[in-house]
């Protein structure tokens, strides 16, 4: 009978030693350059090892910074040493990008401390009231000090407000037998201001910030992580340095530097070499950047699609750095044939700083003397990525200007 098609890369061919590793969402047993960051929460979080309450935290920091694997990293150790210690310390971790309703907030840390033979919370139906009750009820039951960690908080309160927020903080108020803290993560700096003043103040009572990583700091993240989970003499000389240099522009995320260094590898064993090299790199990035930039093209509503795609055609038809009134004129006749009404030249004004900020084209202003001010735009998508044909793909509605014939004057002078 002929082999299982999946046997084909068997184990001992890969390149990978353990490819879970390279995985962002493994935790890893040691966490470089972090120190500062672990010890600030460890001070604080080795209250609940004396029967005290910890304080209230606010992490903060852009993606890939370490946030997530830290606040893991301390809590599995203040778990093993609670045990230890016969201390009753309990964590519950909560991602509000999917848990992002006060009901469903409540009814997660309640159910994670069910006790055997206890109904669960159920999903939808209760009173809020009764599942505040019956998480306070589980709380007292188990005894000690619970750490609440919200993982991507401003989702929760984007979606749902800061009620829930406030009833969490207010929980230390209700208990009889306990005590809980609450550790809220984010990447917005400017959380707090999304909260009432009460709820910012009991809440952050603690800031931590997390620094992006350096270059040089992502080297040693990766290094550490390639020795355990790639196996050795397989990276040419000088890859992880690149891989570094080039998530250290990404504002130093270690998320991206890992996909990176896992997708180079990837790429080497597609195909059938021994050792990955800089061209593997180099085609990592060119799918990373693809992946990151295709949806962000695909979501565009109909009008931001348009405008990008009135850059594209004056770049087509050999104009570069385009003001605000070429692009303007070229819209209006990507409207006419999609059966769209224009927007305002001013509203249009606002969908170019829209499309920079995406990075997909860039608005410099420049200075014309007496004559006021003008914008230079330039699209920016990397040339991996077609965007007319993402377009095209994702939305009917721009199909028939994309499709269409345009009589394009060149700028006179
Ligand atoms: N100092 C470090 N040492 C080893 N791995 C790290 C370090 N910092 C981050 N990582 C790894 O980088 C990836 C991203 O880190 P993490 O998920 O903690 O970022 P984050 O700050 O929570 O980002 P986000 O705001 O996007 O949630 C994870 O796989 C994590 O294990
Ligand atoms: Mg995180």
């Amino acid at each position: 009978m002929k082999e299982n098609i999946f046997e084909e890369l068997r184990d001992e061919d890969s390149l990978f030693k353990n490819r879970e590793v390279l995985h962002h969402g493994f935790t890893p047993s040691a966490l470089p350059h972090r120190e500062r960051e672990i010890k600030t929460l460890v001070h604080n979080l080795v209250e609940a090892l004396q029967g005290q309450i910890p304080s209230n935290m606010l992490l903060y920091g852009q993606p890939g910074s370490g946030k997530t694997a830290v606040t893991r990293f301390v809590s599995q150790q203040l778990l093993a040493r609670g045990a230890v210690l016969g201390r009753s310390v309990h964590v519950v971790e909560v991602n509000c990008c999917t848990v992002d309703t006060k009901y469903r907030v409540l009814a997660q840390i309640g159910n994670s401390l069910t006790r055997k033979g206890q109904s669960a919370i159920p999903f939808t139906g209760w009173p809020t009231d009764k599942v505040l009750e019956r998480l306070k009820e589980n709380m007292d039951a188990l005894g000690g000090v619970h750490v609440i960690v919200l993982d991507e908080v401003d989702h929760l309160v984007q979606k749902s407000g800061d009620g829930v927020l406030y009833a969490l903080t207010s929980l230390n108020y209700g208990l009889r037998n306990s005590r809980c803290c609450i550790i809220g993560i984010t990447n917005d700096l400017l959380f707090p201001d999304m909260l009432d003043a009460r709820v910012a103040s009991r809440l952050g009572s603690e800031d931590l910030v997390f620094a992006p990583y350096n270059a040089a700091q992502i080297e040693d993240v990766l290094s550490a992580r390639a020795k355990e989970g790639i196996k050795e003499g397989v990276l040419d000389d000088g890859i992880i340095e690149l891989c570094a240099a080039l998530s250290a522009q990404e504002h130093g995320d270690a998320r991206r530097a890992l996909d990176l260094l896992r997708i180079s590898v990837q790429k080497a064993e597609h195909d059938d070499s021994e050792k990955v090299n800089v061209q593997h790199v180099r085609l990592a990035q060119n799918q990373l950047e693809f992946d990151q930039i295709t949806p962000v093209i695909a979501t565009l509503t109909a009008h931001q699609k348009l405008v990008l795609y009135s850059v594209l055609l004056n770049e087509r038809n050999g104009l570069s750095n385009v003001s605000t009134g070429e692009v303007y004129t070229v819209y209006q006749m990507t409207c006419a044939h999609a059966g769209l009404s224009p927007l305002t030249s001013r509203r249009v004004s606002d969908l170019i700083l829209i499309l920079d900020t995406l990075n997909l084209v860039t608005a410099k202003t420049i200075s014309l003397g007496r004559e006021g001010r003008s914008k230079r735009i330039n699209s920016c998508i990397p040339d991996m990525v077609d965007p007319i044909k993402v377009m095209l793909e994702a939305d009917d509605s721009v199909k028939p200007a994309i499709e269409a014939q345009y009589k394009l004057q060149s700028r006179l002078g």
